[in-house]
């Protein structure tokens, strides 16, 4: 792996956790939260990549608020009056995976520029970062929007390649999301694959630099990664 000089985040997923919104889904719909956020997250990140390859952009809320409506009418339940914007403001409001401040100020401790890179959009990020008190810790919050496409598109990544203005040789993207890796990978960044779940990498033809549990191992592995034993 290459000298890192920038660790770039991906949001949801990778820093806070998306299915902290069942909790919000099981207040409304008793016992059916979970099965609501994950079919609520599937779609959601189908409707950003069909929208890309379609050519019809359409910013991340709105892919939210559509793939709830979704998620609703396939599970059976109705989603009535204001409740859609309701749950969709949850999303605004998504907890932090419990180690990810003290990993972003262990790693920001070590002169790394830090920045998200994500989908969402410039409120979006802005919103959950700060409810989630990591803000903090980034020098750059930077959203799909300013290029009108999501990723795993390459402008996206070159997007945060420019912004930092740090070569995408020295940068590694950190995701819990496969799929994003991989882009990032393609573009040419060093990968960092966060694997909670602990499930299989996608088949797309890259592999993640580095393969980490939870944040909390990544400033261990990149020590490691220059230091050799
Ligand atoms: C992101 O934060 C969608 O998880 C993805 O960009």
């Amino acid at each position: 792996m290459n000298k890192v000089e920038a660790l770039v985040f991906d949001l949801y997923g990778t820093l806070c956790d998306v299915h902290s919104v069942a909790a919000a889904c099981d207040t409304r719909f008793p016992g059916r939260g979970r099965e609501i956020s994950v079919m609520w997250r599937q779609k959601q990140l189908e409707y950003t990549w069909m929208r890309s390859l379609m050519g019809c952009y359409e910013n991340f809320e709105k892919a939210t608020y559509d793939a709830l409506a979704f998620a609703c009418r396939q599970l059976g339940l109705e989603l009535a009056g204001p409740l859609q914007q309701e749950l969709c403001d949850a999303y605004l409001h998504l907890a932090a995976f419990p180690e990810v401040p003290s990993a972003l100020k262990e790693l920001q401790a070590r002169d790394l520029k830090l920045a998200v890179l994500s989908n969402g959009s410039a409120r979006s990020i802005d919103a959950v970062v700060t409810h989630a008190g990591i803000a903090p810790y980034f020098d750059e919050l930077i959203s799909v929007d300013e290029v009108g496409i999501f990723k795993p598109h390459h402008r996206v990544y070159e997007l945060a390649e420019r912004r930092l203005g740090v070569a995408r040789s020295a940068i590694l993207f950190v995701s819990s999301n496969s799929w994003d890796a991989t882009g990032a990978a393609y573009y040419g960044y060093s990968t960092c694959w966060v694997n909670r779940a602990r499930g299989c990498f996608d088949e797309l033809g890259r592999s993640p630099d580095l393969e980490v549990p939870h944040l909390g191992r990544i400033a261990p592995a990149l020590h490691a990664a220059v230091h050799p034993a």
